[in-house]
């Protein structure tokens, strides 16, 4: 992918480093924040004091209106270090794109191109040496935009602050996890905001997530609220299946169309394999269980990458995924987007940025 247009912002590097203090051979997921961030204020119906700053602390309104009415969205994104030096960042023009998705459905302005892709760009050239290059490891990008109204009223916010931050990380599930069927809290209905990524959709996974917890499960596995009869996505990242012969992911606009379920499928694809984007019913899972039909499952997304599903409880009863070391289709993704991103093979697609 070409660079995008580059605009220049008032750049301010801090006189204090914090990189010789990370261990980045024992990164936990988002604790060690990189030392510089940008941020951009809109007002009056525009976008303008763009600038790369000093990671710290924000000053804001205690009637800041997104803290009351949760107009909030954000986006997760990964950079990676190959041998010599050069660091990419993965198909972040897609997550620039459902940014703005989620920004219109929150009535928020969206946020231009030259400051999400060319901020970025400019924010990862200051800190290029914070991007880890050990096997497994990335650097994860949170862009995220609130409303910065003070204002006790429901409305739409007159001034927003967009801001990037950046952490190196490590696995943010380092062992297959476990997920229980939530047949009754809900996550997204049709009409609602489950398509977006705003920060409401994971305030309320919360307390279902601890009950999860209680019983013995590392995350949830949501169905549809209507019925409970259709699987959407788990806590922290959209599923995907193979079912037979064939690839298959829940589908919809109470889901989250995310970066890495859209690589998969189109890796399936190319791949040859039969890929769909369907509605998956609980029933057919636990049945495709039992009878063996289903023989991989994961969760896909940019902080859980791949990471293999070995148990779902639904009404009480375990059922058991087949060993990892046999999942033929998911072991290959992993492995063929760890060279991709790493640029160890040529990027066919264009998604190394
Ligand atoms: C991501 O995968 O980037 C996410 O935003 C999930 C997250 C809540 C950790």
């Amino acid at each position: 992918m070409s660079a995008t247009e580059q605009i220049s912002f008032r750049v301010e590097p801090t006189k204090t480093s914090r990189l010789s203090q990370v261990d980045f051979n024992n990164l936990k997921f988002g604790q060690n924040m990189s030392d510089h961030m940008l941020v951009a204020e809109y007002n009056n119906g525009k976008w303008e004091d763009v600038s790369i700053v000093p990671y710290g602390d924000l000053s804001i309104s205690p009637s800041m209106s997104a803290l009351h009415y949760g107009q909030a969205i954000f986006e997760g994104i990964k950079a990676y270090k190959f041998e010599d030096g050069t660091v990419s960042i993965f198909r972040p023009d897609k997550n620039w794109e459902r940014f703005n998705k989620s920004a219109s459905r929150l009535q928020m302005p969206e946020v231009p191109e030259e400051i999400f892709l060319g901020g970025l760009k400019q924010l990862l050239d200051i800190d290029r040496g914070w991007v880890p290059s050990i096997e497994g490891t990335s650097l994860y990008i949170r862009p995220f935009m609130f409303a910065t109204e003070s204002a006790l009223g429901v409305h739409p916010s007159i001034s927003y602050k967009f801001v990037i931050i950046t952490c190196p990380v490590g696995a943010y599930y380092s062992k297959p996890i476990s997920l229980k069927v939530e047949t009754h809290y809900t996550r997204a209905a049709e009409g609602g905001v489950g398509f977006s990524k705003n920060a409401g959709n994971y305030a309320l996974s919360l307390y279902p997530t601890q009950l999860a917890n209680d019983e013995g499960y590392d995350q949830i596995m949501w169905t549809d609220a209507l019925e409970h009869k259709y699987i959407e996505e788990a806590g922290t990242a959209n599923l995907i299946f193979r079912i037979g012969d064939t690839i298959i992911t829940p589908h919809g606009d109470t889901i989250l169309h995310g970066v890495t379920r859209r690589t998969i499928m189109q890796l399936a694809e190319e791949w040859g394999y039969k890929a769909e984007q369907r509605k998956v019913s609980v029933q057919e899972l636990i049945e495709g269980i039992k009878s063996g039909k289903v023989s991989e499952a994961f969760a896909a997304g940019t902080a859980a990458t791949i990471t293999h599903i070995d148990r779902i409880g639904f009404q009480g009863t375990d059922y058991n995924l087949p060993p990892i070391e046999g999942r033929d289709f998911s072991n290959k993704v992993l492995n063929y987007l760890n060279q991709l991103r790493y640029g160890k093979i040529v990027d066919p697609f264009g998604w190394n940025f």
